[in-house]
């Protein structure tokens, strides 16, 4: 099957995989075409302003509606509760993809959360590892997915439509969007936030003007494609945090035609349109984002997801590197590939650190040093891509989180090399 796309952010799309099977000039007439069901897909409250509703109608060969009872799984989420309370920054090595056949929900392990799952708020991120492609079909009723690949192609087919992603490449797939992830390479890893909050969506560009960061136009989200499938499927739901499914006669991914806005998408990296100072010192990271949730406080981010490409470093008479910082924002960071400008050693591909909301934090030693020292050139950072879920809230590593074998013991190490260099003679 050949992927098509469409191509733009929060537009009004339609799509039909059969000619005709959209209704023409309204959403549910008393015969929809082809003998399909009608079904509205809500993102956000019916109210919410007409800019920020997302809303999908879908026409299907069986309405979501015909299933049995749920039934609890016995195997939940890796991750568990939430752990002791740290304000200690955290950094952890890259988690195994597991031996034992392991899909893409079987491996996902929460690591930290703004809250407990039972009460989910703001955000929680996972980390996740498969080695077999999903039977099952899923749908998170606890919110929206953001998936990050560090390690394998994934083929993800939708409701909507199917979509296939690589590392470098992100996907987002809107709350309760049912979908199987299907395995392109022997195993894959990566991340995912899960955001509670408002939908993602592009950040105003201020002065920056109507281009740069990320551009709408590359956003691309499937076209309908529907299996009808009359065998058993099972499907599993995460509702407050646990796993749920039930045993269907059919394939849940039976959407024939649909438009509207409340739809999964995805977005390759290396077409952020990356700026940066040509003068001096160094920007604010959000310089780099490109996508975020806002909270009701303008300004003031549920989750920032930002990236730190390949880059050009220009500026003149300027500590290049990320400054130390102490932030009122809460830094969960992760590495796709290469190495992070900010940090020699011990922050892999696949590994993560936990920066919470004023833990000082920046280079360490050995970049220090090294930055203070260094001849200023115009040099590319090049083969890189760390990225960074940044949300206003404190996010609590899980018990999983605090217990993994991968939770590095000396963290603070990093910076306990920076040299005494003040001298009150020397100006
Ligand atoms: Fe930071």
């Amino acid at each position: 099957m050949n992927l098509e796309y469409l191509s733009g952010f929060g537009n009004e799309f339609a799509s039909e995989a059969l000619p005709g099977a959209l209704p023409v000039g309204q959403n549910s007439p008393q015969k929809a075409p082809y003998g399909l069901y009608t079904e509205l897909f809500s993102g956000t409250a019916f109210t919410m302003a007409r800019s920020e509703a997302r809303r999908t109608w879908l026409y299907r060969i069986q309405p979501s509606a015909n299933h049995p009872a749920f039934i609890k799984l016995e195997r939940q989420l890796a991750g568990g509760p939430l752990g002791a309370v740290t304000p200690n920054r955290l950094r952890w090595n890259p988690l195994e993809v597991p031996a034992e056949p392991t899909d893409f929900i079987d491996g996902l392990a929460g690591m930290v959360a703004n809250a407990g799952s039972e009460k989910p708020s703001g955000i929680s991120i996972y980390h996740y590892r498969a080695n077999r492609s999903m039977e099952r079909v899923f749908f998170n009723a606890d919110g929206e997915l953001l998936i990050v690949p560090e390690q394998g192609r994934l083929r993800i087919a939708t409701e909507l439509g199917v979509l296939e992603v690589e590392p470098l490449e992100i996907v987002v797939l809107p709350r309760g969007l049912k979908f199987r992830v299907e395995l392109l390479d022997a195993q894959a890893r990566g991340y995912v936030a899960e955001n509670h909050g408002a939908p993602l969506r592009l950040p105003d560009l201020g002065p920056i003007g109507s281009n740069g960061l990320a551009n709408p136009r590359d956003f691309l989200t499937p076209v309908a494609h529907y299996e009808d499938l009359k065998q058993p499927t099972t499907l599993v739901q995460k509702f407050l945090g646990e796993l749920w499914a039930c045993e269907l006669d059919h394939s849940p991914l039976n959407v024939v035609a649909w438009h509207g806005n409340n739809v999964p998408y995805k977005y390759d990296l290396r077409r952020f349109n990356t700026l940066g100072t040509v003068s001096f010192d160094h920007p604010d990271p959000s310089i780099f984002t490109v996508l975020t949730s806002p909270t009701s406080v303008h300004g003031l981010a549920n989750l920032d997801f930002v990236i730190f490409p390949p880059r050009w470093m220009v500026a003149e008479n300027t500590f290049r590197p990320p400054w130390f910082h102490r932030n009122l924002m809460n830094e969960y960071m992760g590495l796709i590939q290469g190495a992070y400008d900010a940090k020699a050693e011990g922050f892999l591909p696949g590994g993560a650190s936990l920066h919470s909301c004023m833990s000082a934090h920046g280079p360490d030693g050995e970049t220090c040093t090294r930055a203070i020292n260094a001849e200023l050139a115009p040099h590319k950072i090049d083969n890189t891509m760390a990225f960074m879920f940044e949300t206003s809230q404190v996010l609590r590593p899980t018990q999983f989180a605090l217990q993994c074998p991968q939770l590095q013991p000396s963290y603070d190490a990093c910076w306990a090399a920076l040299p005494a260099t003040f001298n009150p003679n020397r100006r």
